[in-house]
């Protein structure tokens, strides 16, 4: 039964209903956790999320800091996330640390320095904007490993029921498997297996570092969806089992990044495209693959019960992340725990995706 208490990737939950990774904002001028992030994991905690996935958190001081982004790059920083994750405890949620490598300017502040770190020093174009970066020297890669590592630690230090690896979206580590992205010709580029080798490192550095049974999950495209240079979906596939091997704790399947093609990014306006459950034949190959070995999941327009249900029912898939819904309804488990039947509200608009206090454009129409 979906509400029935499970275990999914090394932790007890109260529901495979996930709390996909979402940039709130809502960090102070320090990068530390605002009252108004506490109250918000608080309110999905009481809304019955199994597991709540925190906003991307920077664990490097290599590349500027995004707009209002929760930092976890010091051990000054444990004290006060370890507040707010004692917070979700009291209310009986369960969460666990999103920590990125950002390689991407997306939530820069206007003016701030823009140069970011990449493999190769490929520009790429953001909207309007043309984003130069600065190819990683091997003495930075291996920097940006240990922070992923040290970053890892702290939030075990600080409470977290578990980490989770951003290697999606076109965020650093996407960047180093995609060959559009990467240009390397030393071992960090070229082949799969060198492409994969900073993610791979990450992870297995992670793990040495947080011990065999803290639950570390890995965030990864199915493809990058891109006109050109793309990882297919046969190469993440090959990841996914690399990852299994570092005895990654569950894999949550997302795709593509900000240089998709149109309508293919990773958010993806559903009403237009008339395509719910956007990654779910790529995710269900890839749980059926990895059945016994490693709990996989998936994010990316799940709106109703009766699809999660069956989903879970006719799949190898362990849990079913979503994003957008939870912030226009982060009572949404509940109220289907509680015999509703509706679909989610969430219109899947994306006017939500910001800089700073991220909420659902509703409330904040409501709040006007
Ligand atoms: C406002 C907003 C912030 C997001 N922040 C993150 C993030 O910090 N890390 C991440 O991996 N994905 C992030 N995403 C992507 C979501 O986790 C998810 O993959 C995507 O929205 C598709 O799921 P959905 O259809 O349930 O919204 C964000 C999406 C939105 C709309
Ligand atoms: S702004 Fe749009 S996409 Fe975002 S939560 Fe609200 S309805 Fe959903």
């Amino acid at each position: 039964m979906l509400f029935d208490t499970c275990h999914i990737g090394g932790i007890n939950a109260a529901c495979p209903i996930v709390r996909s990774a979402t940039f709130e904002g809502m960090a102070d001028e320090n990068g530390r956790p605002a009252e108004r992030l506490a109250k918000t994991y608080e309110t999905l905690a009481d809304g019955g999320a199994g597991i709540i996935i925190t906003g991307m958190m920077a664990v490097s001081p290599l590349e500027p800091y995004q707009h209002r982004q929760v930092r976890i790059d010091t051990d000054n920083c444990i004290a006060p996330l370890a507040r707010m994750v004692q917070r979700v405890h009291s209310h009986g949620g369960k969460i666990i640390a999103q920590l990125v490598v950002m390689g991407s300017s997306i939530m820069l502040p206007e003016g701030k320095n823009r140069i970011i770190v990449s493999p190769s020093g490929v520009t790429e174009e953001l909207g309007k904007i043309i984003q130069e970066s600065q190819a990683l020297t091997k003495e930075q890669i291996s920097s940006l490993v240990d922070s992923a590592a040290s970053a890892a630690r702290r939030a075990r230090e600080a409470g977290f029921d578990g980490v989770q690896f951003h290697g999606a979206h076109g965020y650093l580590a996407s960047k180093f498997l995609s060959p559009y992205f990467n240009h390397r010709t030393d071992e960090y580029g070229g082949i799969l297996a060198n492409r994969a080798r900073f993610l791979l490192e990450c992870i297995h550095l992670i793990r040495k570092t947080v011990g065999p049974d803290y639950p570390v999950w890995v965030k990864i495209n199915c493809a990058d969806f891109m006109k050109e240079g793309s990882m297919t979906f046969a190469d993440s596939l090959q990841v996914m089992q690399w990852l299994s091997e570092e005895k990654v704790s569950a894999i949550e399947v997302s795709g593509g990044n900000m240089s998709s093609l149109p309508r293919q990014g990773p958010i993806r306006a559903i009403r237009r495209t008339k395509e719910p459950m956007y990654f779910a034949k790529y995710a269900a190959q890839a749980a059926s693959l990895l059945k016994g070995k490693t709990d996989v999941g998936v994010v990316g327009g799940f709106r109703n019960i009766q699809d999660i249900e069956q989903c879970l029912d006719t799949t190898d898939l362990a849990f079913i992340s979503m994003c957008r819904p939870f912030l226009r309804q982060p009572d949404l488990p509940l109220l289907w725990k509680t015999g509703s039947t509706d679909p989610a509200l969430c219109i899947s608009c994306s006017r939500c995706f910001g800089a700073q206090d991220v909420d659902c454009i509703f409330h904040k129409k409501e709040i006007s």
